[in-house]
């Protein structure tokens, strides 16, 4: 008897999710392309402070330097870093359509609510305000031609996440987590909003779990590693980065760690990164334009 209940509970919370998803699903408003950007990738955790923005802009060095045409828009209203790390202070211009245009350095098309407001101001914005200033840097922006667009988002599932996923088609996203449970534990629910989303998760960088002694090279281990044994749930890991003083005074000086110290073992790590996710992209591209190909025979 135990056993039939449980099994009929069971039944009912997948039947009740399914049509949780479902509503979702519906309810979301029709995703339209950004004309001339081929791609966006999400950066995004649900905790503060664990390396997004740092993940986000050295990604996109390392993206640019393998050739992609890339641009970095920075998803954080509230507490925008991206000006600082990218070193780009100035206001942007409006060209002739009234597009913004995103100033540029290391080869990348940055935009930011940092370049538009004053750094000293408060933004007291609520949701829709929120929701409405991404929806003007994404779409009211002179983006194309990309190759890659790349969002660092703000900690969480807010309105700037919502706002994303529902009005533009996501090509992945790119979680990064410290490894305490209490980061790992908001990390993988925000994998299952993606999921529920379906937004794909292209996989997790772990950040400072380690560092390394510059004298004798010694992993000096701060926790134990993250396994898919003990967290199933969690996407598979495409980096782990040490902590490291360099990696943060490279984000403080707005030269980031993979221009600054190209050959360093942190920048092999974002490069490494980089390749695989462009690998990626590249033969999804290659299968979409043969499928095309196909079609027309
Ligand atoms: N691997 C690392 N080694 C050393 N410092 C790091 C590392 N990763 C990030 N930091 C530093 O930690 C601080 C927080 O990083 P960052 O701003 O990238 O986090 P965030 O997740 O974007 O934060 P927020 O949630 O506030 O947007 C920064 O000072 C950054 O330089
Ligand atoms: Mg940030």
């Amino acid at each position: 008897m135990a056993l039939l209940m449980r099994l009929c509970q069971r039944s009912y919370s997948t039947k009740l999710k399914d049509h949780q998803a479902a509503l979702m699903a519906r309810s979301l408003p029709k995703r339209q392309a950004l004309p001339g950007v081929n791609n966006i990738i999400v950066i995004a955790s649900g905790k503060g402070g664990v390396g997004k923005s740092t993940v986000a802009a050295n990604f996109a060095c390392s993206l640019a330097k393998l050739g992609a045409r890339v641009g970095l828009l920075d998803g954080d209203i509230f507490g925008p870093t991206i000006p600082l790390m990218m070193n780009l202070h100035s206001e942007p211009r409006v060209n002739d359509k009234n597009q913004i245009i995103p100033p540029q350095n290391y080869n990348v098309k940055c935009l930011s609510m940092g370049m538009l407001t004053p750094p000293d101001g408060a933004i007291i914005w609520r949701g829709p305000l929120v929701m409405s200033a991404i929806q003007r840097l994404l779409k009211g922006a002179d983006w194309s031609p990309l190759d890659v667009l790349v969002i660092d988002t703000p900690p969480g599932t807010g309105d700037v996440h919502l706002s994303l996923t529902q009005h533009t088609p996501i090509t992945g996203v790119l979680l990064v987590s410290t490894p305490h449970k209490a980061a790992i534990d908001v990390t993988i629910r925000g994998a299952e909003m993606y999921h529920k989303l379906k937004v794909p998760i292209l996989g997790l960088v772990e950040n400072m779990r380690y560092s390394i002694c510059d004298n004798c090279n010694h992993h000096i281990e701060f926790f134990k590693p993250v396994t898919g044994s003990s967290h199933p749930k969690l996407p598979e890991m495409l980096i782990s980065l040490p902590l490291d003083s360099h990696i943060a005074d490279c984000g403080e000086s707005g030269t980031p760690v993979v221009i600054k110290h190209p050959d360093s073992e942190h920048a092999k790590l974002f490069n490494k990164l980089a390749l695989q996710i462009w690998s990626t992209l590249q033969e999804k591209q290659e299968t979409n334009e043969t499928a095309k190909d196909t079609n027309k025979c």
